[in-house]
């Protein structure tokens, strides 16, 4: 997705198709979202075709608000717009983590969040820092190279190994996932959009099967895999079925949202090399470039809930049971709540953006994000002098994830810091 600054383009918003991944791909989503935000806060988007009608929340407020508030905006019907019939029931409804509400969702939720938290993953820094040298050294030793491309791995590697899924499948997993997302770009899809998803949910689920089915109850092993054999749902391990849907939103969750906030970084790096050059100078300023970082790329652009009783947002009434999105990228934006909100600024603070959510549900891989690009900001300040653009940008297709397709630059290394140099030095 285009991240635009303003002054924007007059916005046809009826025109809009919200739902239509090839707008994210060459439409304008920063200059409709600034729109909606202050002219139509809540927004009804009625897609005029028979698919079910849905709002739209686009201020940081109304996010924080339907987020936090699960009691009245539950997750148990589904979170994601894609190609869903939103009037239909929720196959994962109750099974998968992000698809529950409390007190059910804490039962799924804290045994793996002790495996995730800040301090859980603190030890696994050694590791993904190899896996950053291996995503640069190609990248400075050859004249191009596609950061979009590469970066899907990334994720893959560290979920991968945190989750103990052999490596040999990683290239189709990472995949598989993005194509859940992008379903109707011309590079993921495989058909109709259904047939495109249903046939990538089976060959994940075959994959996850299998590692699910090698682990044993009594011996699961302490991979996220091995936690999620070991746990247990109102008394009962969980069914094969609810494994794998667990299973896949881990993998999802980190896959289809890692790579753009890479892409970020490394495009960034690019347009604001005076601002890294102070990040370089000024280690105390890294968590807050890379909190800068999330919030400019907010890869994650919406999420959903459903009304559970009738609310009235803004002079309009959203009724119980009506599906309500919740956009991510727009409230980070938001002028009533950041200084000066389109202007990328690695200095930024307070900085309460909403790239990982907020409520319950809050991004349960946060630490384990925020660590993998902290390590990589650490390396590109290390290993690289200067990003030069090296050929056209492509945005993926999908009304999910504000997403990279292609992005070839050319990264130019810091004198003595060879990719070979800096692996024999270390
Ligand atoms: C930059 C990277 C990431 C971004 C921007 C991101 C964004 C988000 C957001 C916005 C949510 C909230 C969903 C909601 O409210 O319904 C979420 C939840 C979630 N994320 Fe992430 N995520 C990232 C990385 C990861 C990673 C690395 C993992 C895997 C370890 C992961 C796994 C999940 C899961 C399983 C949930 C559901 C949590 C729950 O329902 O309690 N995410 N993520």
């Amino acid at each position: 997705m285009l991240l635009s600054t303003p002054p924007f383009a007059p916005v046809a918003f009826r025109d809009a198709d919200l739902l239509d991944s090839a707008y994210y791909a060459s439409g304008d989503p920063h200059a409709l979202w600034a729109h909606l935000r202050e002219h139509r806060p809540a927004y009804r988007c009625d897609p005029g075709d028979g698919r079910e009608p849905f709002w739209v929340l686009t201020r940081y407020d109304d996010v924080h608000r339907v987020l936090r508030d699960h009691a009245a905006f539950s997750s148990r019907r589904g979170t994601m717009l894609c190609i869903v019939d939103l009037s239909m029931p929720d196959i994962a409804s109750d099974d998968m983590m992000p698809d529950t509400d409390p007190p059910r969702h804490r039962q799924l939720r804290e045994p793996l969040n002790r495996a995730l938290t800040p301090r859980a993953v603190a030890g696994q820094e050694d590791s993904i820092r190899a896996q950053v040298r291996r995503l640069l050294q190609p990248a400075l030793a050859g004249p191009v190279f596609d950061v979009a491309q590469a970066a899907l791995m990334f994720p893959m590697a560290f979920t991968g190994t945190l989750m103990g899924l052999p490596s040999e499948h990683w290239p189709r997993m990472a995949e598989l996932t993005t194509t859940t997302v992008a379903y109707d770009d011309p590079d993921y899809s495989t058909g109709s959009p259904t047939d495109t998803v249903r046939q990538a949910h089976h060959e994940l689920f075959d994959f996850f099967r299998t590692e699910v089915l090698r682990r044993s109850r009594t011996d699961p092993g302490t991979d996220l895999i091995g936690i999620l054999r070991s746990m247990d749902l109102d008394e009962n391990p969980l069914t094969e079925r609810q494994l794998m849907l667990n299973c896949y939103a881990l993998l999802l969750g980190a896959n289809v949202t890692t790579p753009h906030a890479v892409c970020t970084m490394v495009s960034m790096m690019g347009q604001h090399p005076e601002q890294f050059a102070r990040v370089r100078d000024n280690p105390e300023l890294r968590e807050r470039c890379v909190q800068e970082v999330l919030r400019w790329a907010s890869p994650a652009s919406h999420f959903m809930r459903y009304a559970v009783r009738d609310v009235t947002l803004h002079g309009q009434l959203i009724r119980a049971g009506e599906p309500v999105s919740v956009w991510l990228g727009s409230a980070n934006r938001d002028e009533r709540v950041f200084t000066d909100p389109y202007r990328f600024n690695v200095t930024r603070h307070p900085n309460r953006h909403v790239a990982f959510g907020v409520g319950p549900h809050y991004c349960i891989g946060a630490g384990l994000a925020t660590l993998a690009l902290r390590v990589l900001l650490d390396e590109l300040l290390d290993l690289v002098e200067s990003v030069e653009p090296a050929g056209e940008v492509a945005h993926l297709a999908s009304n999910f994830v504000a997403g990279y397709k292609r992005m070839p630059v050319r990264l130019l290394p810091r004198p003595g810091r060879r990719p070979d140099s800096a692996e024999a030095g270390r």
